[in-house]
């Protein structure tokens, strides 16, 4: 079991609480939010059903278990994180992610989704990470470079969605990839400390921190 929340510089990573369906809605709503998501903008109804669904993933053990997390930022809601131990293999986890688009654009996703990947690797002890994304969804894949996420495919209208044929792109990090990232980063961020000390420089906010790290699937 991992010790929940998650802390990061900015945000506490949470298990849902029933009483986040106003915040949940909010944002899931929206259609441009659901635009490369496998659901249709929420109702208030299914707003409801996810939070108390999500609820319960909190300390997956077995393949094919979840855990989800909402991001607080400031002590509001701002999106939310899922990790999916693969049923066909439980050392490989997919990631998601959703966010509020009111706090987007300050790098507050790819906090939590480093700080989730994180987990992945150090405490399930995953072999592989991945994530599966509309081909068109570009803040996601671009989200996943920022972590060091090697594109690793583009399947060509390889899923029906929405009344279309889209393309998926399929994003993956290795463990070893992730602790060599984190190793070059904590070595930075020694060096920037010595010269700090010599008040020369400051340290760079850890969301530029362990690089290396995945994105999420289509959820
Ligand atoms: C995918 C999604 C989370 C990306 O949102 P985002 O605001 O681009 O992501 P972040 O919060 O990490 O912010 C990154 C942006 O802030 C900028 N930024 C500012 N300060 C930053 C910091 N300290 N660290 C990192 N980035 C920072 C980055 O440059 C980047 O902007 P750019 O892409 O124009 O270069 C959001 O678009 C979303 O929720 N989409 C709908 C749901 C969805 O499609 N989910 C994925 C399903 S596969």
């Amino acid at each position: 079991m991992i010790d929940l929340p998650l802390r990061t510089e900015r945000l506490v990573l949470r298990p849902y609480q029933l009483n986040d369906v106003d915040a949940t809605f909010a944002y899931y709503s929206h259609a441009s939010v659901s635009r490369f998501l496998l659901s249709e903008p929420f109702t208030w109804e299914d707003a409801c059903q996810a939070v108390e669904k999500r609820s319960q993933l909190v300390h997956p053990v077995m393949p094919g278990e979840t855990l989800a997390l909402v991001v607080e930022h400031d002590g509001q809601l701002v999106g939310d994180v899922m990790l999916e131990l693969l049923a066909e293999q439980a050392s490989i986890g997919e990631i998601g992610w959703v966010f509020n688009p009111s706090h987007g654009g300050r790098g507050l996703a790819t906090e939590a989704v480093r700080a989730l990947v994180g987990v992945a690797f150090e405490r399930f002890g995953l072999h592989r990470v991945k994530a599966q994304l509309d081909a068109r969804n570009t803040d996601s894949a671009r989200l996943c470079e920022r972590l060091g996420m090697i594109r690793e495919a583009h399947l060509r209208q390889d899923w029906w969605s929405k009344g279309e044929w889209s393309d998926t792109l399929i994003y993956g990090l290795l463990t070893e990839e992730w602790r060599t990232a984190a190793n070059a980063a904590g070595a930075r961020n020694e060096s920037r400390t010595t010269t700090h000390r010599t008040g020369q420089s400051l340290r760079t906010p850890s969301a530029q921190g362990p690089p290396g790290h995945p994105p999420d699937h289509r959820r």
